[in-house]
């Protein structure tokens, strides 16, 4: 299930709130200018749909964000649990970064954890199925989808040229949990 769990950011051992109640989670993240939303499909995406009916199945929510947000374009990325760069893309945001824009991902299948470094609090967000988050530009975060990282998302973009992640140099996310979902 979805989960929030908010530190002090020099205390990764003990959480200072944990809500799993949707409204909970949206409403602290709201604070810090973090949407949160739970997405219902119109029709069923099977395993191995390809990214149109994926799309096609939110197209209402894509759409209606678009409008809102100006986002130039959108994918649909899906990772196995075997699959043979796993590691590779795991390490890749592990670490505390920002980006130039806003980072929007919904899962449509599987699950992953944003972790938000804002001020002197840490926002461990787990995202699962029906979940869409909205990370607004220049907050720093990382990304852990686990060591078996199994999930379908769509990605929402307005910079032309690519993610770029700019790293802050700290060893913050190493004090904090890992996904293990
Ligand atoms: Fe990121």
């Amino acid at each position: 299930m979805s989960r929030l769990r908010i530190f002090a950011d020099d205390h990764p051992d003990e959480p200072l709130l944990v809500a799993d109640a949707h409204a909970d989670i949206a409403r602290e993240l709201a604070r810090i200018g973090v949407a949160f939303e739970q997405w219902q499909a119109s029709q069923p995406v099977a395993p191995g749909a390809d990214a149109d009916e994926v799309m096609a199945a939110y197209r209402a929510d894509i759409d209606r964000l678009v409008a809102e947000r100006g986002f130039r374009s959108v994918d649909v990325v899906s990772i196995a649990p075997d699959h043979p760069q796993r590691e590779a893309m795991r390490a890749k945001f592990l670490d505390e970064h920002f980006h130039r824009e806003d980072e929007v991902r919904f899962f449509v299948a599987g699950s992953g954890l944003f972790t938000l470094h804002v001020d002197d609090r840490v926002y461990e967000v787990q995202c699962v199925q029906g979940d869409l988050i909205a990370v607004p530009d220049r907050m720093t975060h990382w990304f852990d989808m686990g060591p078996e990282p199994s999930f379908i998302a769509i990605r929402f973009f307005t910079e032309p040229d690519g993610w770029v992640g700019h790293f802050t140099g700290t060893d913050i996310a190493q004090r904090f949990p890992r996904y293990q979902p």
